[in-house]
Order: C-alpha cells, then sequence, then structure tokens
C-alpha cells in the first residue's frame, strides 16, 4: 500500500516537487526546532526560515503533491481520448482497492501534517508580531527605522503597539500589507526611501491613547537645548524653553495639547507630505462651530481631510532622525568628542554633510580620514592624538544613525514636525499665510508656544537659577509599557 502510494505522489514531475518540497521542509524544521530546543541561537534570519520560510515551502508542497496528480489524469485522459498512449499514472477508480488504498493514505498522513502546518502558521503570525522580525526580518528595509527606534523612548514598546494596535481588525489589516510587504521585498519591488507620512497609519486613538491619556494636564515643562558656536573653543550656549505642552484643567484645555481635546477637532487638507497645508477647519464639537482658515495654494479636488492626532506633531516619537548640528552637539555634550578639539563643531558638521557615502563602512572611513586630514593640516600636533580619533569614530556612528545608503535615507529626509527648526513643523498651520476670510490667523507669536527663558546663552545665572543641568537629552528607554 505504502509504495502504491509512494509510486502516486512521485510518479509526476508536480507531485514529486511538492513531495520533496514537504519532506526537506519538515526535515529541516524539525532539526531547527531540535537546535533551538537545544539552546542554540540563531536570530531573526533563523526564526524567519523556520517559522516562514519552510512553512511557505511545506505548504507549496501540499498543494504541488494533489495539483500534480490532477494535471497528470487530465493530461492521460486527453492522450487516451486521442488514441495516443497515455502514461503510467493509475486510474483514479475507487472500485480499486489500490486507489482507496492511496486516498486512505494522503488522509491518514494528511490531517495530522495539517495540524502540524495551522500549528507552525501560528507561531509564524505570533513571530511576525515582534520587533525582532518587524526590524530584522526585513533586515535592510527597516534598517531606518529600527535604528532610530533604538534610540527612542518608545523601545520597549515594540512595533505592534503603535504600527498595529489592538483588535482583531486591525490585526488582519497588518497581516494583509504585512503579506504583501513580504512579497514586496521577496522580489525587491519596495519604494527607497519608505515614503512618509504613512497614509493607512491607525489613527493614534488606538495606539499612542492606549498608553497616553490625551487630555492630562503637562502644563509648562522646561526644556533646556544645549548649542556649541562654530568658533575655536567651540562654545557652549543654551537656549531655554517653557513649553506650554498644557492639557485639560477643570474641564478646559490649554496649550499645546488643546488640539488633541476630544471637544476640539483640528482637521486640514494638505499635500501627500502634509507639508503643504491648503485648508485648516477648526471644529468646536460642543458648539458645532467651525472656523475655516485657507492657506495660499487651492486644495486640489482628490486631497482628503484629516483629523490632527498625535502622530500630526510627534511624527517622530519613535523614529527619531537628527540633524547633523544635532548630532554634534549631543555628541559634544555627552563628552563623545572632547570639546578641546578646536572648531571640532564646525568642521565636524561639514564633514558630516559635504559627501554622500556609497556604504557604512565607506562613510565610517572617509569620515575618520577627513577629521584627521583636517588636523594634520592646521594644527599638527593633534593629529595623531586619541581625541582626533575618537571624534572620527562619534561622527562615524552620527552618520551611520541617520543615512542609509541601500535604503536612500540621507540626512533631514524624514522631518521632524515638533517644534520649527529642522522643518516648518508648527509653522505649517501657525503661519501668516494661512488664514479666514476675514484675515483671521492662527496664531503665530512666540509666547502662544513657549516663553524664551534664555537664549543662546553661555553663562547667564538666569540658567544657573533655574538649575539648568538637564537629564542627558537622550530619554532613557521606558521600562515597562506603563502609561505616562
Ligand atoms: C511610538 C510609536 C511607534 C513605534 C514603537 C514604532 N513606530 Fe514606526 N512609525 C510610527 C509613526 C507615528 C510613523 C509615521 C510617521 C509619519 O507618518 O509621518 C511611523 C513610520 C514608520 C515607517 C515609515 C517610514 C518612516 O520612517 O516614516 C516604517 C518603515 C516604520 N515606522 C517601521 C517601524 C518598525 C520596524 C518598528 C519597530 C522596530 C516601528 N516602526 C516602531 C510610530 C511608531
Ligand atoms: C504601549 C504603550 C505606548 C504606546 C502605544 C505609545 N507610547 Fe509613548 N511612551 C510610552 C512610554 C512607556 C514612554 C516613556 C515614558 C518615560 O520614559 O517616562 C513614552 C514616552 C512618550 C513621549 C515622551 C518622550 C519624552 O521625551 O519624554 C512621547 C512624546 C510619546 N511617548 C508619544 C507617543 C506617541 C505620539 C505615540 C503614538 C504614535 C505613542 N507615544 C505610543 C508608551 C507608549
Ligand atoms: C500640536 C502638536 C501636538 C499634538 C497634536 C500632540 N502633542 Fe504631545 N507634545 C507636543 C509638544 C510640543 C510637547 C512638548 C515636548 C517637546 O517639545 O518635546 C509634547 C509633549 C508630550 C509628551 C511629554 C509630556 C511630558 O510629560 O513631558 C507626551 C507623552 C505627549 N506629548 C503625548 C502626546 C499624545 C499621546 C498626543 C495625542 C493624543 C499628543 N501628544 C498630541 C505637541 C503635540
Ligand atoms: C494642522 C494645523 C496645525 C498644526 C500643524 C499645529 N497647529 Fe496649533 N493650532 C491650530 C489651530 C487651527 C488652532 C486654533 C486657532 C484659533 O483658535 O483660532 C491652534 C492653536 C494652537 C494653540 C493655542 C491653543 C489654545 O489654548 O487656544 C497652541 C498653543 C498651539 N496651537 C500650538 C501648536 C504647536 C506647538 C504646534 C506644533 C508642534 C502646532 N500648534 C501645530 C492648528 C495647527
Ligand atoms: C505654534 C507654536 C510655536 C510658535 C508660535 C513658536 N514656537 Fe518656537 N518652538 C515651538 C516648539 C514646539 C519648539 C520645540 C521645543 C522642543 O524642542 O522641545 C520650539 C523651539 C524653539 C526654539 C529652540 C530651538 C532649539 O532647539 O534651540 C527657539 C529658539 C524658538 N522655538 C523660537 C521661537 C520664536 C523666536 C518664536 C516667535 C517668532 C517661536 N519660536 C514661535 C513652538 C512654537
Amino acid at each position: 500500500m505504502i509504495k502504491h502510494f509512494f509510486a502516486a505522489i512521485t510518479g509526476n514531475i508536480v507531485s514529486l516537487i511538492g513531495t520533496l518540497l514537504i519532506v526537506i521542509s519538515l526535515l529541516l524544521i524539525g532539526t531547527l526546532l531540535v537546535m533551538q530546543s537545544l539552546g542554540f541561537e540563531g536570530g531573526a534570519y533563523l526564526g524567519v526560515l523556520t517559522f516562514v520560510v519552510l512553512p511557505m515551502a511545506f505548504l507549496m508542497g501540499l498543494v504541488l503533491v494533489p495539483a500534480g496528480l490532477w494535471w497528470r489524469k487530465r493530461r492521460d485522459a486527453r492522450l487516451s481520448a486521442e488514441g495516443k498512449e497515455s502514461g503510467h499514472l493509475p486510474v483514479f477508480d475507487l472500485n480499486q482497492e489500490r486507489t482507496r488504498a492511496v486516498l486512505i493514505t494522503f488522509f491518514a498522513l494528511g490531517i495530522p501534517v495539517l495540524a502540524l502546518a495551522a500549528g507552525l502558521t501560528f507561531k509564524a503570525v505570533h513571530y511576525m508580531d515582534s520587533d525582532e522580525f518587524c526590524g530584522m526580518a526585513c533586515h535592510k528595509v527597516m534598517q531606518p527605522e529600527y535604528t532610530a527606534f533604538q534610540r527612542s523612548p518608545h523601545l520597549r514598546v515594540g512595533c505592534a503597539g503603535c504600527h498595529i494596535g489592538p483588535g482583531a481588525e486591525w490585526f488582519v489589516k497588518a497581516k494583509i500589507s504585512g503579506a504583501w510587504q513580504l512579497v514586496a521585498v521577496a522580489f525587491d519591488l519596495y519604494p527607497r526611501p519608505i515614503p512618509t507620512p504613512v497614509h493607512s497609519l491607525r489613527p493614534a486613538n488606538g495606539t499612542c491613547e492606549q498608553c497616553h491619556w490625551p487630555t492630562k494636564f503637562v502644563g509648562e515643562r522646561l526644556k533646556v537645548r544645549t548649542h556649541y558656536k562654530e568658533d575655536e573653543p567651540n562654545t557652549e550656549v543654551k537656549t531655554a524653553l517653557m513649553v506650554k505642552v498644557g492639557g485639560q484643567l477643570g474641564g478646559k484645555s490649554s496649550g499645546i495639547h488643546w488640539h488633541v481635546d476630544p471637544d476640539n477637532e483640528v482637521r486640514y487638507r494638505a499635500d501627500r507630505t502634509r507639508e503643504i497645508m491648503y485648508e485648516v477647519q477648526l471644529v468646536d464639537r460642543t458648539t458645532g462651530e467651525t472656523k475655516l482658515f485657507k492657506g495660499e495654494e487651492e486644495a486640489p479636488a482628490d486631497a482628503e481631510w484629516r483629523t490632527m492626532d498625535c502622530v500630526d506633531c510627534h511624527n517622530r516619537a519613535s523614529h527619531t532622525y537628527r540633524s547633523p548640528e544635532y548630532e554634534v552637539d549631543l555628541a559634544l555634550e555627552e563628552g563623545r568628542i572632547d570639546r578641546g578639539l578646536p572648531y571640532i563643531r564646525r568642521e565636524g558638521v561639514r564633514i558630516l554633510t559635504e559627501k554622500v557615502y556609497e556604504s557604512h563602512d565607506e562613510a565610517r572611513a572617509g569620515i575618520a580620514a577627513a577629521v584627521k586630514a583636517f588636523y594634520s593640516d592646521n594644527y599638527p600636533d593633534l593629529a595623531g592624538s586619541p581625541a582626533v580619533e575618537q571624534a572620527g569614530l562619534a561622527l562615524g556612528d552620527a552618520y551611520c544613525w541617520n543615512n542609509f545608503p541601500h535604503m536612500k535615507v540621507t540626512w533631514n529626509l524624514y522631518p521632524n514636525h515638533i517644534g520649527h527648526e529642522e522643518s516648518p513643523g508648527c509653522f505649517r498651520c501657525h503661519s501668516n499665510k494661512i488664514k479666514t476670510d476675514s484675515g483671521d490667523k492662527i496664531g503665530r507669536k512666540c509666547s502662544t508656544c513657549h516663553e524664551i527663558v534664555a537664549e543662546e546663552e553661555s553663562d547667564s545665572k538666569l540658567l544657573q537659577e533655574l538649575g539648568v543641568q538637564q537629564p542627558p537629552p537622550e530619554p532613557a528607554a521606558a521600562e515597562a509599557p506603563a502609561g505616562t
């Protein structure tokens, strides 16, 4: 009986391939599972192989075997109708003991095999939600986002927390688009760089608001930014802002988080990049009153309305790319670059931006060489010093955290909408060019959003009084996804 079954499932080329796929993938999966249970850590690639690629090969085998049998039978039938000699496959006649035997064996083996496939699929789906998979499986593709994410306060939140969120509907949506993404990666169909904003991103009430409370009263927050001047001693200067984050207090909202109070609705129509605002509408949900502000450009007919949420300001909550100036300031502040190196602030930014490199290795080598070259030309006694070496390394890091040649991600490609320094940010709407028919504008007065306590101060008494010893600007990774 087994012999007949074997002959049937290997009796034509399609079924034979299917059988081989089933046998080989099962053997490999089994071996890998045993290896993993014995403590062998293979990382993301092994996970993808075990739970995604091999099960797919296995399922394909399951489809190919009967497909081959069916195809062979059709061909034989056609050949015999034409009076030609048909192949050697058995006639599919249930009166024959042999056919029944094949059928029974197929089911007897097929059912446990299907159960196994279901189990593996479950594991695979589960695995596909892990950050390891999101960030590493599509390694090259998601490397920019994964790198930026690892430097963000949301390190412990996980990709799925913001990109899927709870509930079956979005889970299924994510799996469907995820399946397409796998295909896109396999066949190299994905765009470079990955376009942003993400138009299909789930609204913030299903993601951010699972952990953050939109009406929480934050009040004013003192933000101190440390910058360095482009002079020889790299003079340190501090800007201190009292940022009016606000929130809800006594049933009324104020400040910056006023936009996300459930009683207010700010809607807008913009171009696909959400950089150019055509129309901004303010809806008071309690009274139903509306106010329409118009930009300079007429909205095209297909521009859709979007209701503003967290992501319109915190668009880089997790994928926080930095500007070259920010990176050099940060490295100086954290001591990764020695402040004693003359002109290192000016030269650092110049070296980071003067060239586009083809790979990270090339960038690190080129940047280190450029730093050395500057000091051997201008400060020969410093040229061989460890500080110069170290500065080369730190600048190389800064480049590689923000530039990903294979994804065409370069400095400032993904603008940050908090503030108005590196991109228009708040000023996309808070602009003199956006007004109502009667000429009302969305306020642009500096004090609407923050009080400037100190600007580019080098040794202000005020800063000392405020005890401005900022916590490190890189926020520590969150311990647990508790609400804030
Ligand atoms: C704190 C929430 C959050 C987490 C955690 C998060 N993302 Fe995102 N991600 C976002 C937001 C918000 C955007 C959209 C920005 C926009 O539309 O302007 C985004 C955009 C993206 C994009 C589009 C390209 C870009 O940079 O705009 C990719 C790709 C991406 N995320 C992948 C990931 C991966 C992979 C992980 C896990 C390693 C992850 N994300 C974790 C919030 C998050
Ligand atoms: C699964 C829970 C979770 C989700 C979802 C989440 N966050 Fe967070 N968020 C946190 C935690 C935890 C912290 C860290 C708090 C801390 O370090 O004190 C944090 C920190 C922040 C901070 C403060 C960073 C700082 O510098 O102090 C901002 C802003 C923020 N999240 C915005 C967002 C936005 C926008 C989204 C949606 C795109 C989002 N979060 C989604 C849990 C979450
Ligand atoms: C109009 C723009 C805007 C919107 C919309 C917005 N935020 Fe903010 N948020 C800010 C600014 C500005 C700060 C001040 C922090 C900074 O400057 O880095 C801030 C601060 C925060 C902080 C840190 C608060 C702290 O304790 O210091 C969290 C958390 C946060 N926002 C979450 C959210 C969430 C969640 C939403 C959506 C419900 C949201 N924000 C919507 C602009 C915005
Ligand atoms: C999509 C357009 C849009 C963007 C982007 C935007 N705002 Fe606004 N903002 C508005 C509108 C509309 C109002 C209400 C104007 C009015 O009352 O006439 C407003 C009002 C405010 C107010 C006053 C709130 C109150 O108490 O009445 C503050 C503060 C503010 N915005 C801060 C910010 C900051 C900070 C950013 C950037 C992080 C920002 N906004 C980005 C549209 C926007
Ligand atoms: C619509 C709100 C809004 C208005 C109006 C506004 N700002 Fe800002 N500004 C911000 C936010 C938000 C930040 C970012 C705070 C942070 O970095 O956490 C910021 C940051 C800054 C910084 C610090 C930049 C740095 O990193 O050192 C300066 C300086 C500044 N603003 C100056 C001004 C001046 C001057 C005006 C008046 C012409 C003004 N802003 C008007 C919202 C606003």
